[in-house]
């Protein structure tokens, strides 16, 4: 319907919103896409400017993904079917990933965006809430054991697939096809992390120092 439609471009477009760029433009004078990793994400704004801008961007983008995903109200349940069913789920998990390609491939920051975990992880927080406390488990097991941000975002991602999978069933294709098509889109945009982790060169955090910031 024409509201399917417009939700999704209201998707796209909360996605695109490019918080780490704006927010690194607007109270430091610098695009954090040409420090650090690149990226214009929540994780390279700790990265480049420290906590007191990483937070703000982290929670704006988890934001977008969680509004985006809640845009399946606008819809309307007739066309959705009830919460939690899995025409429902359906479109939480297509108005979720659009807002992560509007992340990606922002139309406000020349299509140069970030790598859509924190967007991901608000997409995961409106769908099913005990997968999301999973998602911050594992990644926080997986932060404390190797400190790599990038593979605790990847094992993250995962653990929400298959959470999705086995709750709604691995003989509902169309989930499984979702949660193979966000492995992919983490595998994807996480190509350059991977390769430095196989190297052994991708940066660790450091937990628990003290920062300026
Ligand atoms: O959330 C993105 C994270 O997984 C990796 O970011 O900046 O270390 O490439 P970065």
């Amino acid at each position: 319907s024409i509201y399917s439609v417009g939700a999704l471009i209201l998707a796209y477009l909360f996605g695109s919103i490019p918080t780490a760029v704006w927010i690194g433009q607007a109270f430091y004078g610098i695009d954090v896409r040409e420090y650090g990793s690149g990226n214009a994400g929540a994780t390279n704004t700790f990265r480049v400017l420290g906590k007191k801008a990483g937070i703000p961007v982290m929670i704006l983008d988890i934001l977008k993904g969680w509004t985006a995903t809640n845009l399946v109200s606008f819809i309307g349940l007739s066309v959705t079917g009830p919460a939690h069913s899995i025409q429902f789920v359906n479109y939480q998990l297509a108005l979720g990933i659009v807002a992560v390609m509007g992340h990606l491939f922002p139309v406000f920051a020349g299509f140069r965006g970030g790598k859509g975990i924190a967007t991901l992880f608000g997409m995961v927080l409106a769908v099913h809430l005990p997968s999301a406390l999973i998602c911050v488990l594992v990644f926080l097991v997986i932060l404390l054991l190797t400190k790599y941000v990038s593979l605790s975002s990847i094992s993250a991602g995962f653990a929400f697939t298959f959470s999705v999978i086995f709750i709604y069933q691995v003989s509902v294709k169309a989930i499984v096809i979702y949660g193979m098509c966000i492995c992919i889109l983490i595998l994807v945009t996480h190509q350059k992390n991977i390769e430095r982790l196989l190297r052994g060169k991708e940066s660790k955090v450091n937990l628990f120092k003290k920062s300026s910031n």
